[in-house]
Formats: structure tokens, C-alpha cells, sequence
């Protein structure tokens, strides 16, 4: 397996110590890893249940409040440093809009507008971890937050913490998509696909079904959602996340984090932060300023924290020069104080090791950064290759370096997350699988927790296909009488993508993209196939070329069959970027050929992300299009059932396809020092603000049906709560929101402000579904794009049927960050609100009553 991460390794710069490492890994790889079972007995916990010191639930608090009074058997706890940002217990009152008191395990459904209340959860589950602390020695301290599998791979999981007394220790596994490394498990579709449905309970459903599979094979914390942002389109991991807009991608990850938190794993909200392509990875400096910081990237992680994510993974990059995860504002600043982040940061090393051209930067100190766990840690008696936390950190400490508290601080942190999620119950499952060794009989337990969570990953693979282009009606396909299936996509290949490390490879069909955020394994239904056993139904004659380089005899096929479907496609993986947004095999060739002789060709693209599709989108043969994106398992059936009309296409595009690659703001770049220049102004807002035409834009995507739009109404949401009159009145007056711990996810800010209502009907022949979409627009003082996401919904309608969709706009989704005053404002103006069917197809338009 480590030759996998080797695989990585011959991507990013190299140093003599790797290779070392590497040798040695590999050499090692052949011992049988030891076997150890970590213990799941039940924790006997005495604790005092203490009176919460503050109250969050309206607003800022004093960082230097110390929520809980110790009880701590070593002494010193009392001086907390500046860099121990103490999580704070709230007690809970009744609010409008608020969902009471929330466990993790029963959050709000879907449908609930209710903004969620973890503080109480979360002061219980920090007693809990506070008390089990209580006598623990510094070196226990430091076990709970160090890794123990090094070069010896002891632990069965991707990172291991070692038990302790009763204390079963922690498994962390990868990934966003699903457990890897492990069998009789769900390979989920992408985050991009994901983001493409808008659909809450598809998104939810996911999440949930994933923290289902992660929990039955034992895992305490999954390493996913993935969430950052496809700033660049080429972007090697941009099919991990969710997508060009805060909104959407916020939106995605809170659904993923409240499902999989239900299904009881700890949610990883991942890469923290400014992780936006994958060349020079770990040695690249994102220069990103404070309030592009607050509006763009780090949105997606407040609303992780609002769902109550129980861990975050600090990123490879550095920000301002300064690594990720050794950034005191990211860490300690934004996550921790501003937004009240009572779980805690990890860091998991690439290589499982500390890399000695990082050794200058990531260090020791990260801890003091707000840095809580390091992964795998562990000592190899290789120079420089120790890890930075373990006996070190006790140096530190007993050195006086680090406070004591900040250990305390941070192993309170990784147990309370464990008991947020009752990890402490006796019938939670032991690890059950082996990912350092998934061939080895003796500690993999095949356990299947698959349950029929295939239902899903068919769901959002036919509810995430965009229909670009539709021309005569050409699609959806009724009884055709031949059809031809041309290039390599449309099939299997001689292997499957099992057999690629990682899944970094591209032969035939394919649904997924590569790298560490990939379940090992996985099946794939093929379109040819799925498409044949419909084809049986109608009688039709179906022939195929799997053949990407034979346009001779593809367009030879193409001649007189009633429809010609050309299937395409552009992986990714991590570790690499794509080098051009045109697709594998330059395909494109092939369309042309086809389309050069069959006045009904169709194209199908598997897309890890934008594609350029000027060179054929306008040819006149060219009568349908269809955006598959990376769907997982169930795309050939998914693919088919919307060719055929069993499902009326409702996906929209979660990032803008350009005329010309130069049109998009931001390029891969080989700089050490990564300028975000344009700001706010990534993916569409970039295409508003300098007023380019995109070849389709963000949240486009076609529907058999067709849809009207009435009856906008705006109104301010009715407010009884008058223990944050205070609050809001000064946020109406044009103040800023006040800063402290958790100012920028306190309730009163999330709660809904204003209900925007309207009609959508169904005036076409078939049922379907439509997504409406909430632009903002800001007054020109507020220096925002022209457009902003701050709603959408999915509505289902049969033939002729009217619904009121109703979206609640919050207010914070009505601010921007002010820099100087750090807090959220109102900008001075007229607000507009545009509803419509993407971000530059608005059908009706309304003024906030502010
Ligand atoms: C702490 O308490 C646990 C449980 O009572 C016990 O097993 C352990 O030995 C104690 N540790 C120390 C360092 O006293
Ligand atoms: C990076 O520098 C910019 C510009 O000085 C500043 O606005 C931003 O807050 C800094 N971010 C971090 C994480 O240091
Ligand atoms: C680290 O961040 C915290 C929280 O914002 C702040 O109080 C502290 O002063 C910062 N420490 C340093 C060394 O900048
Ligand atoms: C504390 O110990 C660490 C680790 O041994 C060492 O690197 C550091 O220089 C020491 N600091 C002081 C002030 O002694
Ligand atoms: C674009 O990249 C793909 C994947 O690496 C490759 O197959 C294709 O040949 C490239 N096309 C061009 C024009 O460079
Ligand atoms: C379109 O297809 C027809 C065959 O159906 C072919 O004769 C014609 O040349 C094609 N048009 C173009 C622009 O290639
Ligand atoms: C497409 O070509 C077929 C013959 O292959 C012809 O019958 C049909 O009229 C053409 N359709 C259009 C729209 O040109
Ligand atoms: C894209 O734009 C660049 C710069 O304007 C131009 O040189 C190039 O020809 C364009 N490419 C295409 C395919 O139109
Ligand atoms: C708020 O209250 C007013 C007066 O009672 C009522 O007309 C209005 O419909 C209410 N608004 C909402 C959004 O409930
Ligand atoms: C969104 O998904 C749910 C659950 O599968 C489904 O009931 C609903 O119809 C979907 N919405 C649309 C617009 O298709």
C-alpha cells in the first residue's frame, strides 16, 4: 500500500529523506503488520455536571473566559495562554428559529429551517472528556493527540491514536467518498456531483448513509467532507468537493456533516484552508486577503462548525508564508475564536511522516497555533524523520515552551469529540478492517455495511446530470431503431479501475476521479451495458466502437444510425492537476468525426470538472449533450434512465464552462507566492463583474419540462426574541456584528431573517423537477459581484401543478465581512433579490425590506 503514496511521492518535489522513508516503508511493507484490537469496553465516567460560566447563544464572548473550572489532578491548568481557545458552554433558551438543543445523533431534518443548537451537546461531551483527563499524565496527554503508526504501521486504520487505560484509543480513515481501504463498502459519488443535484436530501442521504458505513466498520473519525472551492478549473481534487460558490459548497458541506454526524462518525471538514490546486501543494503560499478569506473560502467551514463538525484538517499549503497548519489566525483566529470551533484540528502527513523540508516550518509550535493532533506521528530513528508532536511535545511542555493547559486543551478536545458523538457507547464497533493491510485475513473482518446504500449513489447520479444542449427534441430517445455507442468511456475496459493505484488512471468508463479521497473499491456499470438491456425492451439495434483513435470507422458506424452517442471524458486525481480542460484521448476528434456524418449525435461527458467545448458545442449535428460529471458506481444506469426519459434531468452546473480557458480568473500557477487577485470574483461573479459571455453558466441545466416563475413576496420573518433585540437592531442601524468567540456562527446572525416566497409551475408535457436559485444583488457601496448565491431550492412537479417554494434568507447571507471592524455589516443600499433557473436566467426580482 505505501507504494501507493509513492505514486503521490513522483508527483511533488522530492527530498533525500522521502526516498529514505520511502526504501524503508517499502521494504518494511512485507512485514506482517502487528495485530492490535483496541479494546471497547465501556468508560465508567464520574463527573459533576457544573453550571455553564456564559452565554454564546446570543452572541461574542470574551476568549478569555474559561468555560469550565478544572478539576484537573496536574497543576497550572489555570493559566490559559491566548493560544488556548476554550470551547464554551451555553445553556439553552427557547428562540425562534433555533432547533433546541441538539445532539448530533437527531439534528434537524432536511426540511427544518431551524438553525441547530449544539452548545449544550457539546458543554456535556467537554465535562465528559474533561473528567477523563483528570488524572492523566502529561505523557497520556500527549498520546491522545500524537498518531502511533509510523513506519511500523501498527493500527489497522489510515491514523491510529493509541489506547489508554480503558480508553480505546481512535481510528481515522479516509475519505470524502466513502471508507477506503476496505470492502463490502459504498463507493459515494463526488462532492461535485453531489453539489450538481442542489438537492438537500440527496446531499443529507449521503452524509448520512455514509456515517452509517464509517461507523459500522468502526471508524471514530471519516476524513471528509472535502470543501474547498474550485477557484482554478483544472484543479487536480476539484471532484472531491462542491463546487465554485461559498453558498452552494457551505450549503453541501452542513447537509454532509449533519448526515454523517447522525450516522455517528466524526465528520473531518477538509482542507483547512486555501487549498485550491494540487501543484506545489506543500510549497505554494495562497495570498489570500481577510475578507475574500471570510466571504469565499471559509464559509463552507462555518457551516460545517454549525452542524457541528466534530474535527477539521488543517491543508499542505502555506497562507501569507505561513503554513496551514501552523496559522495562528486561520486556526486559532477564525476557526476556534470567530467561529466557535469546539472540536478539534488534525493534520494528517501525505507520507505518514514528518517531511524534513517542512521541519523549519511545521514544528512543535504548531500546537500553539491551535494545531491539536498530529497524524501518523511516532519515532523511526530516521534524522528528521520523527514526528513533531510524541516525546517532543513533552519536551516542550516541560521546557515551558507550550502551557500545559494548551495540551490539556487539546486532548479535552479530541475526547470531547468522541463523546459528542457517544463513541463512548459499548456498542459502538471495533475497527473491523485492516487499510494498512486489506489482504491480510487475520484483521479484516469483511464486515458488510452496505446495506442497499447503492439507492443513493443511482439517486444523485441521475438527479446530478446536467442537460446542456437539446436541440428538436432529440432527446429524451424514444424507440430509435439503431443506435451507436462511440469512444472508450461508453464501456468497460480490459481492466478495471480497481487495478489503478488510487484510482489514478483513465481506460474506459469513467466514475470517479483518483487519489486518497477514493474508495478502493468499487464497481462500475457501463453505459454500453445499461443502454443494451434498454435497447432489448425497444428493439433496438445498438453497435459500438470503444475505440477513441479510429475516426475513420467511428464516423463510418455514425452513417444512417438514428442516433450516434459519442461518450468522452477528463479525469483527475490528486497530487496532479489537469495540464488542459479539453478531455482524454483529445476525444474531441472523435465528436467531430461522428458529428461529421450523423446529423443526430449526442455527447456524454464523464467530467471531473469544466471541459472547453467551443471547438464542437455549435455544430449543428450535434443535437444533445449531456454532463455526466463523476457519479460513482451507478452511472451507466443513471446516464440511461435519463437518455430515455425514466428520469427528467434536474442537475445544474455547480461551476461556469468558459468559451475559451483564458476566460476563467485564475489559472494552475507555478508560483511559490499565489496572489487570489480576483478576490470575491471567482467562477461566475468573475464572468458578471467583467461582463464575459460563458459558453454555460454556473447553475444552468435543461429539463424536459419547462417552468415559470410568479409571485415573488418578501417579507421580514416575524421576531418574538427579544434577547437579541439588541443584537439585530444594531446589525439593521449598519453596524457591525461584534467579535469574540463564535461571533461569526451566533444565531441570531443564522437564524431566518426574511422569507422570499413564490410560485413555480410545470407548464411543459412531462414531470420534473426545477431548482430555483436566490441571487442577491448588493448596492454598488458593498463592493460585491454583480450576483450572489444565497439560496436555492427542488421542487417536483407534476404536468401543469403550481407549488410555493419558500427560502429564508438569514443575516449574514444579507452582509458582508468589514475588514476593519472585523464583523459582519449590512452594506448601505438597496438590496435585490433575482429568482430564476440559474445564475443569469432570473425570472423574477424583489427588494429586501430592510
Ligand atoms: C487514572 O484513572 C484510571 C481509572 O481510574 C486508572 O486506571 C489509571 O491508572 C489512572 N492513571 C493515573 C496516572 O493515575
Ligand atoms: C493574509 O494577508 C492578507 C493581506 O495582508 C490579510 O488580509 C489576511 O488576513 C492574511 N491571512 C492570514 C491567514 O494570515
Ligand atoms: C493567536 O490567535 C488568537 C486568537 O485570535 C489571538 O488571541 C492571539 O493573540 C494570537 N497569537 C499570536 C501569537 O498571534
Ligand atoms: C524546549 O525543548 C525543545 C525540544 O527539546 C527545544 O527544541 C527547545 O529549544 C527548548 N526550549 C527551551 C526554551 O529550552
Ligand atoms: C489533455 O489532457 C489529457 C489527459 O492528460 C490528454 O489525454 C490529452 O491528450 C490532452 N490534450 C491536449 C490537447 O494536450
Ligand atoms: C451532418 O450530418 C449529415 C449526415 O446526416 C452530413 O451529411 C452533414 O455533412 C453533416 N453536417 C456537418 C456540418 O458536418
Ligand atoms: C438527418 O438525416 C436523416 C437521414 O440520415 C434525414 O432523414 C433527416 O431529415 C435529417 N434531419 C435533419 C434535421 O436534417
Ligand atoms: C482563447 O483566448 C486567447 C486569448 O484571447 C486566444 O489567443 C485563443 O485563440 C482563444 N482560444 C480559442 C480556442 O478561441
Ligand atoms: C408577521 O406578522 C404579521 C402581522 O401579524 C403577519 O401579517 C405576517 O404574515 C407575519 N410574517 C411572517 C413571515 O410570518
Ligand atoms: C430531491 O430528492 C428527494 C429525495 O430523493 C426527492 O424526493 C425530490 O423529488 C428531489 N427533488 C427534485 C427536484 O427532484
Amino acid at each position: 500500500m505505501l507504494l501507493l503514496y509513492t505514486s503521490f511521492q513522483a508527483l511533488s518535489p522530492l527530498s533525500a529523506p522521502l526516498l529514505v522513508f520511502c526504501l524503508l516503508a517499502q521494504s518494511l511493507w512485507h512485514r506482517a503488520p502487528p495485530h492490535k484490537v483496541p479494546l471497547r469496553s465501556p468508560v465508567v465516567l464520574v463527573f459533576r455536571l457544573r453550571a455553564p460560566v456564559v452565554n454564546s447563544q446570543t452572541g461574542p464572548q470574551s476568549s478569555t473566559v474559561t468555560a469550565f473550572s478544572s478539576s484537573a489532578s496536574i497543576s497550572s491548568v489555570a493559566s490559559l495562554s491566548s493560544t488556548s481557545i476554550q470551547p464554551t458552554a451555553t445553556p439553552q433558551s427557547p428562540i425562534p428559529g433555533v432547533f433546541p438543543a441538539t445532539d448530533p445523533s437527531n439534528p434537524p431534518s432536511v426540511q427544518d429551517t431551524e438553525v441547530p443548537d449544539f452548545a449544550p451537546a457539546w458543554s456535556t461531551a467537554h465535562q465528559k472528556a474533561q473528567a477523563q483527563i483528570a488524572n492523566y499524565t502529561l505523557e497520556e496527554l500527549v498520546t491522545v493527540v500524537t498518531g502511533i503508526d509510523a513506519l511500523d504501521l501498527v493500527g489497522r486504520c489510515v491514523g491510529n491514536i493509541a489506547d489508554i487505560n480503558d480508553w480505546p484509543g481512535l481510528c481515522l480513515n479516509d475519505g470524502p467518498l466513502g471508507v477506503r481501504l476496505a470492502d463490502y463498502i459504498t463507493a459515494f459519488p463526488p462532492g461535485i456531483n453531489t453539489a450538481s443535484t442542489f438537492n438537500r436530501s440527496l446531499i443529507r442521504t449521503r452524509g448520512l448513509f455514509m456515517g452509517t458505513e464509517f461507523k459500522g466498520k468502526g471508524v471514530n473519525v471519516a476524513l471528509g467532507p472535502m470543501m474547498n472551492m474550485l477557484r482554478v478549473p483544472e484543479a487536480g481534487r476539484n471532484f472531491e468537493g462542491f463546487g465554485a460558490d461559498p453558498f452552494l459548497s457551505g450549503e453541501a458541506a452542513y447537509e454532509t456533516v449533519l448526515g454523517m454526524q447522525a450516522g455517528g462518525v466524526q465528520a473531518c471538514a477538509k482542507h483547512f484552508i486555501d487549498n485550491e490546486q494540487e501543484t506545489n501543494r506543500m510549497t505554494s503560499s495562497s495570498d489570500v486577503d481577510d475578507r475574500t478569506q471570510h466571504e469565499i473560502y471559509a464559509q463552507p467551514f462555518l457551516r460545517s462548525v454549525m452542524a457541528g463538525v466534530s474535527a477539521v484538517m488543517c491543508s499542505y499549503n502555506l497562507i501569507n508564508d505561513t503554513h496551514a497548519c501552523q496559522n495562528n489566525l486561520s486556526m486559532n483566529g477564525i476557526l476556534k475564536e470567530e467561529f466557535g470551533f469546539q472540536g478539534h484540528i488534525l493534520y494528517i502527513n501525505l507520507l505518514r511522516l514528518k517531511n524534513t523540508d517542512w521541519g523549519a516550518t511545521h514544528s512543535t509550535l504548531s500546537a500553539t497555533a491551535g494545531l491539536d493532533m498530529t497524524m501518523p506521528g511516532g519515532d523511526t530513528g530516521v534524522a528528521g524523520l520523527n514526528t513533531f508532536f510524541g516525546d517532543t511535545l513533552v519536551e516542550f511542555v516541560n521546557n515551558g515552551t507550550i502551557p500545559l493547559s494548551r495540551v490539556q486543551d487539546m486532548a479535552q478536545r479530541v475526547l470531547a469529540s468522541w463523546y459528542f458523538l457517544h463513541q463512548d457507547s459499548p456498542s459502538y464497533p471495533a475497527v473491523n478492517f485492516n487499510a494498512n493491510a486489506p489482504g491480510d485475513e487475520a484483521t479484516n473482518e469483511h464486515i458488510n455495511v452496505e446495506d442497499d446504500h447503492f439507492t443513493v449513489v443511482l439517486d444523485i447520479g441521475r438527479a446530478s446530470i446536467v442537460l446542456l444542449k437539446n436541440v428538436g427534441n432529440a432527446l429524451p430517445l424514444v424507440k430509435p431503431r439503431s443506435i451507436l455507442l462511440a469512444g472508450s468511456d461508453a464501456g468497460l475496459a480490459l481492466i478495471g479501475p480497481n487495478e489503478f493505484p488510487n484510482a489514478v488512471g483513465d481506460d474506459g468508463i469513467l466514475a470517479i476521479g483518483g487519489g486518497s479521497g477514493c474508495p478502493f473499491t468499487i464497481f462500475a456499470f457501463q453505459p454500453l451495458e445499461a443502454i443494451q438491456i434498454r435497447a432489448r425492451k425497444d428493439r433496438t439495434t445498438v453497435s459500438w466502437i470503444l475505440d477513441d483513435f479510429n475516426l475513420a470507422r467511428a464516423g463510418n458506424m455514425a452513417i444512417g444510425t438514428s442516433a450516434a452517442l459519442v461518450f468522452v471524458n477528463a479525469d483527475s486525481a490528486e497530487g496532479s492537476d489537469r495540464t488542459n480542460l479539453t478531455t482524454h484521448d483529445d476525444a474531441e476528434q472523435l465528436i467531430l468525426a461522428v458529428a461529421a456524418q450523423n446529423n443526430n449525435t449526442i455527447v456524454v461527458t464523464h467530467s471531473v470538472g469544466p471541459l472547453i467545448v467551443d471547438s464542437w458545442i455549435e455544430h449543428p449535428n450535434i443535437t444533445g449533450v449531456l454532463w455526466a460529471g463523476v457519479s460513482s458506481s451507478e452511472t451507466g444506469n443513471a446516464i440511461t434512465d435519463v437518455l430515455y426519459g425514466a428520469f427528467n434531468p434536474s442537475g445544474r452546473l455547480p461551476y461556469t464552462i468558459a468559451k475559451n480557458i483564458t476566460d476563467y480568473p485564475a489559472q494552475v500557477s507555478t508560483l511559490l507566492e499565489i496572489p487570489y487577485s480576483e478576490g470575491l470574483d471567482i467562477d461566475y461573479r468573475w464572468f458578471d463583474a467583467k461582463n464575459i459571455t460563458p459558453r454555460y453558466e454556473f447553475g444552468f441545466g435543461m429539463s424536459y419540462t419547462m417552468f415559470a416563475y410568479s409571485d415573488l413576496s418578501i417579507e421580514a420573518v416575524n421576531d418574538t426574541d427579544n434577547a437579541q433585540a439588541d443584537l439585530i437592531s444594531n446589525w439593521e442601524a449598519g453596524n457591525a456584528s461584534p467579535s469574540g468567540l463564535g461571533s461569526s456562527t451566533a444565531l441570531w446572525l443564522h437564524r431566518p431573517a426574511f422569507q422570499v416566497s413564490f410560485n413555480v409551475q410545470n407548464t411543459g408535457g412531462v414531470a420534473g423537477g426545477e431548482i430555483p436559485q436566490l441571487y442577491i444583488q448588493m448596492p454598488p457601496s458593498a463592493g460585491e459581484p454583480p450576483s450572489i448565491l444565497r439560496g436555492f431550492s427542488d421542487v417536483f412537479l407534476e404536468p401543469g401543478e403550481t407549488q410555493t417554494v419558500t427560502i429564508f434568507l438569514t443575516r449574514h447571507a444579507l452582509s458582508i465581512w468589514d475588514v476593519v471592524s472585523q464583523g459582519w455589516i449590512k452594506p448601505q443600499g438597496t438590496m435585490t433579490v433575482q429568482v430564476g433557473a440559474s445564475s443569469r436566467d432570473f425570472r423574477l426580482t424583489g427588494v429586501i425590506p430592510l
